[in-house]
């Protein structure tokens, strides 16, 4: 194929192309993933969806550098990854603070390394947990702060260094309703006024539908691409879209869509 046959389209950020992977052990040998090809836009919003054990968290590692791919390789803004990087900010479900830092210092610490100076690191730390309404607790320790507060920080902290793309794998899973409802509306918030390319992994269609432009559903393992839907529901959103007949049609397809994947893994075992 020319190079002509394979650019990506307009807008294209990350590239994900015939990514594999196969965990070995010594009982056993398990093909988590693949093989899954996906081109992510800059501005673009997009979940993960899928059965449990399908390989969200896997394809999620494999774009953050944390993992390597059996075969593939994924490109973010043309240049292919082989480990972590600045360019990607992570959430995951749960807390990754250092709990012996203060939540200013936690923000800070990530921004180590960089060409910003002390006070410059300073200011930008207490922007972005102003942008993410802890202010009021820029001085505390993690073990002080609610569940939903310390993800508050984890957001800061991951966009503070200004990712091209922000990967988050349940970040809000282990959060309880209220508090997981307020935690999308504030993401929608920040990412209305920031755009930016998210690779989002959840379990719960209404959020994949609230938050997404993109939603991608794998199959069960190994898991492939199985359905890739724009809803296309309007920007900016309310909460009134989770009773909105747009959403319970998505919704309908996507728990059928599911369904019929988790009854394939019942039956071959
Ligand atoms: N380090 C590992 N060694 C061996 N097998 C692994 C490893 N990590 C994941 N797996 C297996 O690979 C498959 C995919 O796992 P993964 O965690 O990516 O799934 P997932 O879709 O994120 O699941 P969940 O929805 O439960 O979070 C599973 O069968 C899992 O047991
Ligand atoms: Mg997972």
């Amino acid at each position: 194929m020319s190079r002509m046959d394979t650019a990506p389209t307009e807008g294209t950020d990350a590239v994900l192309t015939g990514i594999t992977k196969t965990y070995h052990s010594r009982k056993r040998t398990v093909e988590a993933l693949g093989p899954v090809s996906l081109e992510l836009k800059a501005d673009e919003f997009t979940t993960l969806i899928g059965v449990s054990g399908c390989g969200k968290s896997t394809l999620l590692h494999i774009v953050a550098g944390l993992e390597q791919p059996t075969s593939g390789r994924v490109e973010i803004g043309g240049s292919e990854v082989f480990g972590p990087g600045r360019d990607r900010g992570m959430v995951f479900q749960s807390y990754t603070l250092f709990p012996w830092l203060t939540v200013q210092a936690n923000v800070e610490f990530a921004l180590r390394d960089t060409e910003l100076s002390r006070a410059e690191r300073r200011e930008r730390a207490r922007e972005y947990l102003e942008l993410v309404g802890v202010s009021d607790f820029r001085d505390a320790f993690p073990s002080q702060l609610s569940g939903g507060m310390r993800q508050r920080v984890a957001i800061a902290r991951a966009l503070s260094y200004r990712p091209r793309m922000l990967l988050m794998d349940e970040p809000f899973g282990a959060l309880d309703a209220q508090t997981r409802q307020d935690m999308q509306e504030l993401l929608l918030q920040v990412w209305e006024a920031h755009r930016l390319n998210v690779l989002f992994v959840t379990h719960d269609i209404d959020e994949a539908i609230f938050l997404s432009d993109r939603i991608v559903m794998l199959s069960g393992r190994p898991g492939r691409v199985k359905l890739d839907l724009r809803p296309g529901i309007p920007r900016p959103r309310t909460v009134d879209i989770l009773t909105s007949p747009v959403l319970m049609s998505y919704k309908a397809r996507l728990l059928a869509a599911l369904r019929e994947e988790g009854a394939a893994a019942t039956r071959a075992g």
